[in-house]
């Protein structure tokens, strides 16, 4: 088989060439990212040699180049992880949300339809559905929850879903989509929550909590995501949307507590800030449909996945510390002067 693996080169897509390469040394995959500010080429360095590893650099919205790509390659499966994915920076800057998250994955279904692939597997996010009240633990986002979008990120992601399932109906377009609750673990770009929290905590600088840090997430270790795109892609009914989600349902403030403990730092450090405009309440995913029919379970619990990522961070500063000591510096003077 050969799979074209979009968006390989940022933290989700890297874990799942960094896994999948391993687990079927019998495919090939090709790594399809235009390397934003989000992909990395260092996440990657350990397989670029591999035999069955290619690393392309270009845009999903370039028509010639993606049509040119299919055309050489043949693909059997393509996987879309490209996208923006920074909420923050949508809520700044939306147009290129829009552009890369809709109009590339129209570029891609059309090559898909042209040269033909057996699926076509839109990666997705649980921040579709909206958000979930802080006082109702009962509710769960299932896949027949209604879409119901919060910011330019996610409606972005929602408008591409909309046009997947089109695709599947219209043209018969083979297709799945995944959506999954929030992700961590190595190679996690430090504008997000957790690496952003370990990278400051480790330089003694505040810790900025949006508003008063009760906002719940429902935290998936990043390789528990990768297995269960993999058993999809192979093995879920064309057309259908799976939910993926470890129950791991914890506030802000605790994360950045657990962090905070497991690094010996003080609880000083925190600094509440101005909070998130739009700011979703509470994400939490019901994955049943997943475990009973694809028989997909977590690895990882939140306890044991946050352990073996602060370690990654500790064992791995070279990674991160390239990041924050670039452009990066720029990025969260501008994102965060306004929040004190
Ligand atoms: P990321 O921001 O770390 O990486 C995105 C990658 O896409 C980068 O390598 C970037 O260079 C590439 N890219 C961006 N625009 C591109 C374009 N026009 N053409 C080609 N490549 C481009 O993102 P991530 O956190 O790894 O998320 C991957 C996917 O998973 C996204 O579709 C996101 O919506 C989804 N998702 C993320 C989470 C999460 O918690 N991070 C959870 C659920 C779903
Ligand atoms: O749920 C899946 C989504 O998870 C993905 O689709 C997105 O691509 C991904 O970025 C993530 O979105 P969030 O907005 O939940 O992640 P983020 O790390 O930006 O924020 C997590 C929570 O932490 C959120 O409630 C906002 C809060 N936060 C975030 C930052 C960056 C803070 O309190 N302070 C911060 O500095």
């Amino acid at each position: 088989m050969k799979i074209l693996v979009t968006g390989g080169a940022g933290f989700i897509g890297g874990n799942y060439a960094l896994t999948m390469t391993k687990a079927h040394p019998e495919d090939t995959y090709v790594v399809l990212d235009a390397l934003t500010y989000a992909g990395n080429l260092e996440t990657l360095a350990s397989i670029m040699n591999e035999p069955n590893f290619k690393f392309v650099k270009g845009n999903i919205c370039d028509r010639e180049l993606v049509d040119q790509l299919f055309a050489e390659e043949q693909f059997d499966y393509v996987i879309n992880f490209a996208a923006e994915t920074h909420v923050d920076r949508s809520v700044e800057d939306p147009g290129i949300f829009l552009t890369t998250n809709i109009l590339g994955v129209q570029t891609l279904m059309d090559a898909c339809r042209k040269y033909g692939v057996k699926r076509y597997h839109q990666v997705s996010t649980d921040e579709v559905y909206g958000d979930l009240p802080l006082d109702r633990p009962d509710l769960l986002f299932t896949e027949e929850t209604p879409i119901h979008t919060s910011s330019p990120y996610s409606a972005s992601k929602a408008a591409a879903d909309l046009l997947v399932l089109a695709y599947h109906r219209t043209y018969g377009l083979d297709v799945t989509i995944s959506r999954c609750s929030n992700n961590y673990g190595p190679y996690h770009f430090p504008e997000k929550l957790i690496p952003l929290m370990i990278s400051r905590a480790l330089a003694d600088e505040s810790l900025p909590v949006y508003g008063d840090g009760a906002n719940v997430r429902d935290w998936l270790y990043v390789t528990d995501h990768c297995t269960a795109i993999d058993l999809i892609v192979r093995n879920g009914r064309s057309g259908e949307v799976y939910n993926i989600g470890g129950h791991n349902e914890k506030t802000n403030l605790e994360v950045v507590k657990t962090i905070l403990k497991a690094l010996g730092k003080p609880e000083s450090l925190i600094h509440f800030v101005k909070d998130r405009p739009g700011h979703d309440l509470r994400y939490a995913m019901d994955p049943t449909k997943i475990e009973t029919e694809l028989g997909w379970k977590p690895e990882y619990t939140f306890d044991t996945g946050i352990q073996k990522t602060i370690e990654w961070y500790l064992e791995n500063r070279e990674w991160w510390e390239h990041i924050i000591k670039g452009e990066y510096q720029n990025y969260y003077a501008e994102m965060y002067k306004d929040r004190n």
